[in-house]
């Protein structure tokens, strides 16, 4: 797997307009007190904010674009970058890096060929790291979406990583 560049990524985004219009229009009936839903449902769609979708939201809603990219900078639910299909949250915390995290993130990062913060070019995975997810007697401790998968060893990860399409 390969990392396209954001900027390419971007570019290749294909936006429904009906699909969009049904968001808006039908679901929230172009109704801008719901906002932050309509952002929400667009985000369940792609996975992240797709610029052009900011846009048209803005001219449907008649909300200014700078007010919606506010929304959008503003909680860390939403993204403006492409995201896969999994997130992979590696916690590099205390607990989990003296048990070895450090090595399990490398594996994941070598089998992915990607590093913390991007996404495989087939949209299958994004990666993070983070300083504990509140289960350290667990370490080393990975989550991929809601899964979390304890006491990790680095010859695993390409297993589980597997079951997720
Ligand atoms: S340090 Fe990893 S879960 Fe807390």
């Amino acid at each position: 797997m390969n990392v396209v560049p954001q900027t390419q990524a971007t570019a290749a985004e294909e936006i429904d307009y009906l699909e969009l219009d049904n968001i808006i229009e039908n679901e929230f009936r172009s109704d801008r007190e719901n906002l932050i839903m309509m952002l929400q449902a667009i985000q369940r769609r792609y996975n992240y904010l797709p610029k052009p979708s900011l846009s048209y939201l803005s001219e449907k809603v008649g909300v200014p674009l700078s007010q919606i990219y506010g929304i959008a900078t503003f909680y860390a639910t939403f993204s403006l970058e492409p995201r896969g299909r999994n997130l992979i949250t590696v916690c590099l915390g205390t607990a989990c890096h003296v048990r070895g995290a450090k090595r399990v993130h490398e594996r994941i990062k070598e089998h992915l060929h990607i590093h913390d913060g991007q996404t495989t070019e087939d949209r299958r995975f994004t990666l993070e790291s983070v300083r504990c997810i509140g289960c350290c007697s667990l370490g080393p401790v990975v989550k991929v979406n809601e899964d979390v998968h304890a006491r990790l060893s680095p010859d695993e990860t390409a297993k589980i990583l597997g079951g997720y399409e």
